[in-house]
């Protein structure tokens, strides 16, 4: 019997057997339980439950019945209170530990909806259809998923009617009641008549060549008075509420009058949120993020806006601009040191850094922080139920 001390950045419950810190997956801290070891190595172990002797009393019983297999949500059998505890504890420990200055965390903004949130899925497909099982490359057959979209959930029983041997992935997108379908096959002739009655829009996904095979080539999102294309593989946020609540952040910090740079912009869609009175250069890499972000523009009749296609450091060199403040929304690799050094070459007065990784993060911020005063972080609930948090950093320049 063991009984479990907290939690890690991954939800994970930490015990010690021996002196060695084991990880165990499904425990809540104050929970005693029996374990059962799935991966020894050196200096921890990893686990999971075998028997729980005593259950912590913000245990809650999870909405879905895959839950226990599924490697998708990880914080799922925590009240959505202790949900959004953990992962104010969570973002504020890895500050205290790793960044070099001191601030103080606000308080997480939370997700409006904890279910049916998400608005892209990557099905995993061989002959079932699902998610891959915790740790390994096992389907888990499913007929639903609580975190995504409504029309997605309703999708599922249509992509169950098409040839599963001949499909190594599926993904789903909405937006505005509609439905995007990407099918990742080697059959050009695969049949989709099935999918016909449910989505707007097909996608073949062909040695990662996207072909059009039926319906719409887009689909559409409207978030608060601004409507944004979506093509297959143009990045959008999961998460539409928490999304607005994020932009509305950006806009805040910005104001008026000024002049900006979008670095990371995807389809223009935080450039063209605060461009009303402002000016705005945003630099994306994606081709057709970029063709989505010109798109969006003329969509929302907004004439203040550039974009320009490329690596952010590289064409942040050759931009001739003078920015008062530079947004940047990286990957979760964040930024690299050509891009960093680019970005403090501008001088710009104020910073704003989005991040889906608390890591790379900090260590960017350290960087930025030789220059800059950090002057608030505030974290956003993007994906409820898993241990993902969305941060957003505010910089002002040293004097
Ligand atoms: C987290 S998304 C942010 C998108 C956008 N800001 C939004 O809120 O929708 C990161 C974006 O960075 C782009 N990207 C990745 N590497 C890049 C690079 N080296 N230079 C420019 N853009 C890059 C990706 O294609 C993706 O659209």
């Amino acid at each position: 019997m063991l009984k479990i001390e907290k939690l890690d950045h991954y939800g994970r419950g930490i015990t010690k057997l021996d002196n060695k810190t084991i990880f165990v997956e499904n425990a809540l801290p104050d929970e005693i339980v029996e374990i059962n070891i799935i991966k020894e190595k050196k200096k921890y172990s990893e686990a999971n439950v075998s028997k729980y002797f005593q259950k912590a009393n913000n245990r809650i019983e999870p909405n879905c019945p895959y839950y226990n297999s599924c490697g998708g949500c990880n914080i799922m059998h925590l009240s959505y209170k202790d949900q959004l505890k953990f992962k104010q504890n969570k973002i504020e420990n890895i500050i205290k530990k790793y960044l070099n200055e001191q601030i103080k965390i606000n308080n997480i903004v939370a997700s409006d909806r904890i279910e049916f949130y998400r608005n892209k899925v990557t099905f995993q497909v061989r002959e079932k259809i699902g998610f891959y099982k915790e740790h390994t490359y096992d389907i888990i057959n499913i007929d639903n998923c609580i975190i995504s979209d409504k029309l997605i959930n309703k999708s599922i029983k249509y992509l169950k009617n098409l040839n599963l041997k001949e499909i190594n992935k599926i993904i789903c997108r909405t937006g505005l009641d509609e439905l995007m379908i990407i099918i990742e096959t080697q059959n050009k002739n695969l049949d989709i008549t099935p999918l016909k009655e449910i989505a707007s829009s097909i996608y073949l996904k062909i040695n990662n060549k996207y072909i059009h095979a039926y319906g719409n080539k887009n689909i559409y999102e409207k978030l608060e008075n601004y409507k944004f294309k979506i093509s297959p593989d143009s990045f959008f946020q999961v998460n539409i509420d928490t999304c607005s609540k994020l932009y509305n952040k950006v806009k805040e910090y910005i104001g008026n009058n000024k002049n900006v740079i979008d670095l990371y912009c995807g389809t223009g869609t935080i450039g063209i949120f605060i461009s009303k009175n402002n000016n705005v250069i945003g630099i994306e890499i994606n081709e057709y993020a970029i063709k989505d972000a010109e798109e969006n523009k003329k969509i929302n009749k907004i004439d203040n806006i550039n974009f320009i296609c490329g690596d952010s450091g590289k064409k942040l060199k050759q931009l001739k601009f003078n920015p008062n403040i530079i947004i940047v929304d990286p990957p979760r690799s964040g930024l690299n040191k050509e891009t960093i050094n680019n970005i403090l070459k501008f001088g710009s007065k104020e910073i704003i850094y989005i991040s889906c990784d608390p890591m790379t993060f900090v260590r960017d911020l350290n960087i930025l922080n030789k220059y800059y005063d950090i002057k608030e972080i505030t974290p956003f609930d993007m994906f409820p139920n898993t241990y993902h948090i969305e941060n957003i950093a505010y910089l002002v320049k040293k004097v």
